[in-house]
């Protein structure tokens, strides 16, 4: 059965993590996988997180299984700490997922079991995986044109003009904030424009988002999803707490469904529960229950949005100072593009071959594309990227 197999590809941000390993040099850059680090390049476990699970090490009793759809309190925190308080609850099936990726997986194992036509649309350019599994699960992929290479901002004209091509019931991949890998976002006048066009034409968002809070703050990088929530009838949502809470190995996601009716909501959770039991069974919990505690615990919680807060002034400052050497070194503004955009991520512009040349002139680690994690860098590292990348001629 085995022998017919070919070897797959890994993919292009997950191969860097080894190729990053297996460099010898010790002054090497990782700004691949989206990953934050603090200034002598760890990636912490949040205050937060560490005194949750002290109190969890003395509290938890059991270890048996929780509910297949996830323990109903985290999915009422998360849903919460997504779509507010003016969330129309009463319409929202939910599912704990291992992930934002189990999210992204099941939203659209969702769309493929009562819409198996449906196409997806997605920005090109986006996570891959977004394509990838979009493919894997047997539905269409449509891209649609996001960025502009030049402007370095969203192409808003040229993706409504793609988007004119969606049929009723397709379904629309969104990044709810911290667009990945561009950096660049819809502005609020887009978000309602946006939402208009999807209400009118009956097109279903799927709104990916899993970096809320590092962007502009916990509720300003809601807002889009928020909106979308409030406005149309059916809302597809998948939410990471990888980077926010800094769970990343714990797979902690939350699928959020909002249903036009609230029978239709009723049968879409015996849905969702039906997903996780054919693919999972239970979510792995640990992850959640602290996600729950933070939340549910008011110094926690403030623990945690201080932390949050210090993490998104950080790549906010880092952001600046990159952009500010660069303006140094190539006497141009060309590089503002950097500090005004939001989120881990933003595309340098290099070719792969300027990508490559980084890598092996300064042991510089970026995604082929050019994508940088600006969280992977430090006060000390700024200036080295960009000597780099004045070097390859950017
Ligand atoms: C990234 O884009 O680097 C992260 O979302 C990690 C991943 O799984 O790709």
């Amino acid at each position: 059965m085995l022998n017919s197999l070919e070897t797959r590809p890994a993919d292009k941000i997950i191969r860097l993590i080894q190729e990053f390993k297996d460099d010898p040099r010790t002054d090497k850059i990782d700004l691949g996988v989206g990953v934050y680090r603090d200034a002598s390049g760890l990636t912490p476990i949040m205050r937060s997180v560490k005194n949750a699970e002290k109190s969890l090490w003395e509290t938890e009793t059991t270890k048996a299984y929780t509910g297949i759809a996830g323990d109903p309190e985290f999915r009422e925190s998360m849903a919460h700490l997504l779509l507010g308080t003016d969330a129309p609850t009463n319409r929202l099936a939910t599912l704990h997922t291992p992930g934002g990726t189990g999210a992204v997986r099941q939203a659209l194992e969702l769309t493929r079991m009562v819409s198996p036509d449906a196409r997806v649309w997605i920005s090109d350019p986006t996570w891959p995986n977004h394509v990838s599994i979009t493919r894997y699960v047997g539905l269409q992929v449509q891209l649609y044109r996001y960025f502009d290479s030049g402007t370095r901002i969203v192409d808003f004209a040229s993706m409504m003009e793609d988007l004119e091509r969606a049929e009723r019931g397709d379904i629309v991949v969104l990044h709810g904030c911290c667009h990945n890998p561009t950096g660049a976002n819809l502005s609020t006048l887009q978000w309602h424009e946006l939402s208009e066009f999807a209400l009118n034409r009956g097109i279903v968002p799927l709104v990916d988002i899993a970096y809320q809070g590092f962007g502009d703050g916990i509720n300003e990088d809601a807002f889009g999803l928020r909106l979308l929530a409030n406005e149309l009838p059916e809302v597809l949502i998948a939410a990471s707490c990888s980077k926010n809470f800094g769970v990343y190995r714990e797979r902690t996601g939350l699928l959020g469904v909002i249903a036009e009716t609230s029978d239709a909501a009723q049968r879409t959770q015996s849905t969702l529960v039906f997903l996780n039991r054919q693919s999972i069974s239970f979510p792995p919990d640990h992850g959640a229950r602290l996600v729950t505690m933070i939340l549910g615990d008011q110094e926690l919680r403030c623990d945690w949005e201080n932390e949050l807060d210090s993490i998104r002034t950080l790549i906010g400052k880092l952001r600046r100072q990159l952009s500010e050497e660069l303006r140094r070194l190539s006497g141009s503004d060309r590089f503002g593009f950097l500090a005004e955009h939001r989120g881990m991520f933003s595309l340098l512009g290099a070719s792969e071959e300027q990508v490559l040349q980084m890598r092996r002139n300064a042991g510089i680690y970026m995604v082929s594309d050019s994508r940088i994690n600006v969280a992977g860098l430090n006060k000390s590292s700024v200036p080295v990227l960009a000597s780099a990348m004045i070097d390859v001629g950017l």
